[in-house]
């Protein structure tokens, strides 16, 4: 397949599901997790912050992690990528799901989820916390009014509205991203490095139904051997070529 083959099916489809990692927010400022440099797993190990087990061991710890996170990600904007995804929403319409493994919310600042289409976020967001005993969401307070560990309007203590290593992604977000990518004609998968499953997973619910799957990543991934065509480029600057003029 061609980039211009690549561009026609996404144009032709009228349903069309994506899978986005902590690449496409790279152009916003956000560090990845396994980039060599500036990954942050290049500066912690996942089980130190990122477990039900550290969390235990280390509420205050893990929190501040997070919050630090919610600051950034609040300070950031929404980037090319996030707006081109938006904008091909409005293109499909009902047709369009996305899901993302991110826990910024940029792509949902940037209008996704809100033209006919789905937004599902399979690993929980920095923005809200959980209630530690009923298991309810809750927003959580501007970053400088953030107290850590904060307390649910229950008077309980929340934890991370996110899934860490070990545990299962929401039930239903899942079930409804593998309908949607089995049923896509075209899929997307955009700056993930597709190890962690089962996001990962979900590319192969759109080839096994006999759909085109359209990597787009500046490096090969686990996926690379396995997707119908790959597109090496930045998240923006490859949903330019796949998309075309505004
Ligand atoms: P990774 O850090 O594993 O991978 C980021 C990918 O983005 C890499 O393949 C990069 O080549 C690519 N990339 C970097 N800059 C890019 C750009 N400008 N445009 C497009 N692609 C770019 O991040 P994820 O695959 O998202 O899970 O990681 C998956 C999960 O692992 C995360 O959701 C997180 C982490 O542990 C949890 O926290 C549960």
């Amino acid at each position: 397949m061609t980039p211009e083959q690549a561009r026609a099916a996404l144009n032709a489809a009228s349903r069309v599901a994506v899978l986005t990692g902590a690449g496409v927010s790279a152009e916003s400022g956000i560090p990845t997790f396994r980039d060599a440099q500036t990954g942050h797993w290049a500066r912690f190990r996942p089980e130190d912050l990122a477990s039900p087990g550290a969390y235990h061991q280390n509420p205050a710890l893990v929190w501040d992690w997070y919050a630090g996170r919610y600051r950034d990600v609040l300070a950031a904007q929404p980037g090319g990528a996030h707006l081109r995804l938006a904008e091909l929403e409005r293109r499909k319409g009902q047709g369009f799901f996305l899901a993302t493994q991110n826990v910024d919310g940029l792509h949902g600042r940037a209008g996704s989820g809100q033209a006919g289409g789905r937004l599902v976020e399979l690993h929980g967001n920095l923005v809200s916390g959980r209630d530690e005993v009923t298991g309810e969401i809750f927003p959580l307070p501007a970053p400088d009014e953030l107290v850590t560990p904060p307390t649910s309007p229950r008077g309980h203590r929340m934890r991370p509205n996110v899934v860490w290593f070990g545990e299962f992604l929401p039930e239903d977000a899942l079930a409804d991203a593998q309908l949607a990518f089995a049923q896509a004609e075209v899929a997307l998968v955009i700056g993930t490095s597709g190890v962690v499953y089962p996001a990962a997973g979900l590319a192969f619910k759109t080839l096994n139904r006999g759909g085109v799957v359209i990597e787009l990543n500046p490096e090969a991934t686990e996926l690379t051997p396995h997707v119908t065509f790959s597109l090496r480029d930045v998240a923006s600057r490859g949903l330019d070529t796949l998309m075309g003029p505004a």
